[in-house]
């Protein structure tokens, strides 16, 4: 028997993508087949994921989900041939741009509706009302599939493991208590023990409530979860379940983040090569605008551009680090909130031929980004894990950001002063003032002025290992454990042959 794993997200690359939830996603259940599990994916059917997944078949029609009717196409993905189940509504047709809100910035009103649909319709798959093969484990994902442990108990729906994975604590799908009708939420659950959470429906809270197993991705943010300080609140029903949080870190997609063999990227380079990453950094000058300095050490910033990202405090210091360093260049790549879009754009004018600014999502330059740039300012006041760091680390391009969360597991700080330690990656600063992102840029440009430190920090960046092997087997182990008695067998580790000198023998 082959394990059944159903992973319900609201986003996936390459279908749909603001974060890296989309890309932990797609990278875990493809290292999962890899690893004899049958993982598929449910997610919505926004229009640009009808349009790019591949092999689209009417799979079922879930004529009674809330707002309305909905459909069912299985296909797979267009780049791995992972399975992937879309939900079609009227809702999520209607999702030209970015999933959650609208040209504004303000969140669509029908989002509970929406979410709770594909919540229902993951409970259709499990309790067999359609012809898709029901899984042995449903691996919810963020807020978005919060409510899907309490529909399958709310179901009478037995022997399906759940697992909810917190990618993110500060998005918690909090809504009007009056949806609960809608969304098909009996009165009993409408309570403190069940779903309510300060007077609103909370999807998380449900997910946290009665999910067999929880889990987040870094060990740092799953300890600080438990505190008032990161808990967003819902640190208390946290400790209540501390039992059955784990911590399993994400991992990096190392084929499509890889400066050997990347596509989109001007030359190749690797560790023991860096002579591409010249050209790659000349490359990204150009693309933003920028005089050809080989010697201008490059700041660059590529993540949405919001709070969390401490978007406000890098407006405040990034003036003050040009002026610091009248050689330094600066390059931003992002999307978020509108007012710190305007107030890092307006840089660029403030410092033309020193800042290059590009408001939009956009691949081709993130990669660029990464390549081109020697360091990477990556501010946050909360990070669960953090991929982008490590994505321009394995570019030998290094980091500068905040002490917490994954990044404190994934970074070696070289400290603020001082000769940094052998192993050091990237450089960590303490606090959310545009001070200590100064100080800590300043230290960064300070290594780099000197070659062989810097040289050292590259080649520990470049090296450092997070791929998804070793995560992808710790939440096979956290499947087995929720899955019903009979299924467990199958999430063992498979019968693998190994071939040593001249004996040919099986292992478990
Ligand atoms: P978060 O999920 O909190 O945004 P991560 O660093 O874990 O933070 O993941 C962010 C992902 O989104 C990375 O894959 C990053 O490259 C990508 N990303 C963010 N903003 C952009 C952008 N403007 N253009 C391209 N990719 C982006
Ligand atoms: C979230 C977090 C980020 C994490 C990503 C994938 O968006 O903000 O730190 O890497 O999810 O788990």
């Amino acid at each position: 028997m082959n394990a059944r794993v159903l992973i319900v997200t609201s986003e996936a690359v390459p279908l749909v993508k603001t974060g890296g939830l989309a890309d932990v996603i797609s990278s875990l259940a493809r290292t999962l087949r890899k690893r004899g599990i049958d993982a598929s994916i449910l997610m919505p059917g926004y229009p640009a994921a009808l349009e790019a997944a591949s092999g689209l078949q009417d799979a079922a029609i879930l004529p009674d989900l809330p707002g309305g009717p909905g459909r069912l196409l299985a296909g797979t993905m267009p780049d791995s041939g992972v399975p992937v189940i879309l939900l079609c509504t009227p809702g999520f047709d209607a999702r030209t741009g970015n999933p959650y809100v609208d040209a504004d910035g303000a969140e669509y009103a029908d989002n509970p509706l929406c979410f709770g649909a594909l919540c229902h319709a993951a409970v259709s798959i499990c309790s067999g009302k359609t012809a898709l093969a029901p899984p042995h484990v449903v691996h919810a994902n963020d807020w978005h599939a919060g409510l899907v442990p309490m529909l399958l108990k709310l179901g009478g729906v037995q022997g399906i493991g759940t697992l909810l994975t917190i990618h993110n604590l500060a998005f918690q799908g909090n809504y009007p208590m009056a949806h609960a009708d809608a969304l098909r939420i009996p009165p009993e659950m409408r309570n403190a023990d069940g779903c309510e959470y300060w007077g609103q429906l909370g999807f998380l809270k449900a997910g946290i409530r009665f999910a067999d197993r929880i889990s987040t991705v870094s060990h740092s943010y799953a300890s600080e979860i438990l505190t008032p300080r990161f808990g967003h609140g819902m640190d208390g029903l946290l400790m209540a379940r501390r039992e059955d949080l784990r911590a399993i870190r994400n991992g990096v997609d190392t084929a499509t983040w890889n400066p050997a063999d990347d596509p989109l990227i001007a030359r190749p380079f690797s560790l023991v090569d860096l002579r591409g990453k010249t050209v790659c950094k000349r490359e990204l000058q150009s693309l933003f605008g920028l005089p050809a300095d080989p010697f201008a050490p490059v700041l660059a910033l590529g993540s949405r551009i919001t709070h969390q990202k401490m978007a406000d405090v890098a407006q405040v210091a990034l003036p003050e680090v040009l002026k610091r360093f009248p050689r330094a260049q600066v390059v931003i790549l992002g999307r978020g909130d509108h007012g710190y879009e305007s107030g890092l754009a307006a840089l660029a004018k403030h410092f033309p031929g020193r800042v290059g600014v590009h408001i939009g999502y956009d691949e081709q330059r993130a990669h660029a980004l990464h390549a081109g740039a020697d360091m990477l300012l990556h501010g946050s006041r909360f990070e669960p894990f953090g991929l982008t760091p490590l994505y321009s680390m394995r570019y030998g391009t290094i980091p500068v950001a905040s002490r917490v969360g994954g990044i404190i597991d994934t970074i070696v700080d070289a400290g603020l002063s001082g000769a940094p330690p052998k192993d050091a990656s990237g450089i960590l600063f303490d606090g959310e003032d545009a001070d200590s992102m100064t100080a800590a840029v300043s230290r960064a440009f300070a290594l780099y002025a000197n070659p062989s430190r810097w040289h050292a920090m590259q080649c520990n960046a470049m090296a450092a290992d997070f791929s998804w092997e070793q995560p992808a087997q710790e939440y096979i182990s956290v499947y087995r454990e929720v899955a019903a008695t009979a299924a467990k067998t199958a999430f063992d580790p498979p019968v693998k042959l190994i071939v040593s000198e001249d004996l040919l023998y099986m292992t478990a």
